[in-house]
């Protein structure tokens, strides 16, 4: 309820402080209500199929900070459909018929409450609409990245990222925000959806030294519609939308769904869409001069990448070179390698040798499936 009534006062900035007090009465009134409720899921019309008013409307623009319904705006934020939109532009939006775009310096929030101490992280489905570089800003608990949105990894809809935070206070304000100034101020990021999931903390699973090595634990997915989640690699400071693995390199991994991808097993895996550009690695607590055995799963998961594939892996001085033949239908296998740790700390990593795309769809980048890292002593 208390979540519920959050939102109300939030429409109304002017007593937002009152609200909060009021609010934190209510918490401390109710042992129940002070934890907020585990959050895996939209935000509240984090799709925006609820529109402004058609009076809060001027063509696109949205006009009122206030005006879109659940959400705080800055500057030209355009409320579009969409499909092929005035002037040739086409718009898509696999996560229901709305979106916004975010115009030059423009930006849309929204207050959450949440768990401070815990890690969440946000999927959003974005996508730029002209050919220039355009970039995301997302912030929130005072952290924030700048996400890349130039590239276009699937042609099926608009792409959808992952970006995590650590969260430092009961409510965080999460903002979207283009910083870009481009000539055309019509161009600038759509954003379709936006979701946010609570990070549970990793439990190392007994034997096996890697953490989430099978990619249980990640980004919320989209349920209706996912070409999966890019993670991008690494900033500065940043915390992994991954538990447990790095990003690293330039481009992104993705994290591909049981219910829109085939895999080798479980809820999750990685598809290895960057190349050699993009690496995933962990860093394991080993005992020097020990041996151990890193087994790992490759593959294709159903989805029309084809090729000679190559995944290469590296674990202290130990690098192995393990091809795949994929037609595009599915199918899996394992490989296994065995290093001698030389410290205390030793690093795994990951990534694809070659470049794919799909069989009948060039513009829709793609890679091999990996799941299943495990690491265990070798007796
Ligand atoms: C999150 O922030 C808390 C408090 O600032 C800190 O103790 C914790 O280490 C941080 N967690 C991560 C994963 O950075
Ligand atoms: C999924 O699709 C159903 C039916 O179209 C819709 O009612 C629901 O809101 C959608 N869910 C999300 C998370 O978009
Ligand atoms: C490593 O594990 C794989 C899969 O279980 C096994 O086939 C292989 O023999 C193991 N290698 C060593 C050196 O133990």
């Amino acid at each position: 309820m208390s979540y519920m009534f959050f939102f109300h006062c939030k429409t109304m900035a002017l007593f937002l402080s009152l609200c909060f007090v009021f609010i934190l009465s209510l918490y401390t009134g109710s042992a129940s209500a002070a934890t907020p409720p585990h959050l895996d899921g939209l935000l509240p019309n984090g799709n925006f199929e609820e529109g402004p008013k058609p009076t809060n409307l001027k063509k696109t623009v949205i006009v009122g900070k206030y005006s879109l319904p659940k959400w705080e705006i800055n500057g030209m934020v355009e409320y579009v459909s969409g499909g092929t939109q005035p002037g040739g532009f086409f718009f898509p939006v696999p996560h229901g018929v709305h979106a916004i775009r975010l115009g030059n310096e423009a930006s849309i929030s929204q207050n959450i409450i949440v768990n401070p101490g815990s890690i969440y992280s946000l999927t959003f489905g974005a996508t730029r609409t002209c050919a220039q570089d355009e970039v995301l800003r997302v912030t929130a608990s005072g952290q924030s990245g700048d996400l890349p949105i130039q590239t276009l990894y699937s042609s099926d809809g608009g792409d959808t990222y992952a970006w995590a935070f650590n969260a430092t206070s009961k409510v965080v304000k999460v903002t979207f925000h283009n910083p870009g100034i481009q000539e055309d101020p019509t161009c600038g990021p759509l954003l379709d959806a936006i979701a946010i999931k609570e990070m549970v903390p990793l439990k190392l699973t007994r034997g096996n030294l890697v953490k989430n090595g099978g990619f249980e634990y990640g980004p919320h997915v989209f349920k209706n519609f996912s070409t999966g989640v890019l993670l991008l690699p690494k900033q500065k400071d940043h915390i992994s939308p991954l538990p447990g693995w790095i990003i690293e390199s330039l481009k992104p991994v993705k994290y591909i769904d049981t219910k829109h991808f085939l895999l080798p097993s479980g809820l999750a895996a990685i598809e290895l869409v960057g190349g050699r550009e993009s690496a995933i690695a962990q860093i394991l607590r080993t005992v020097p001069n020990k041996f151990y055995n890193l087994t790992f799963t490759i593959g294709d998961a159903k989805n029309g990448c084809h090729g000679s594939m190559m995944v290469e892996a590296f674990a202290a001085k130990e690098t192995l070179k393990a091809p795949f033949e994929s037609l595009g239908k599915g199918g899996f296998k394992t490989s296994s390698l065995k290093f001698q740790a030389i410290s205390a700390r030793t690093r795994i990593t990951f990534y694809s040798a070659y470049y794919h795309t799909k069989l009948h769809d060039y513009g829709h980048i793609c890679g091999p499936v990996l799941d299943n890292v495990r690491v265990l002593p070798v007796s």
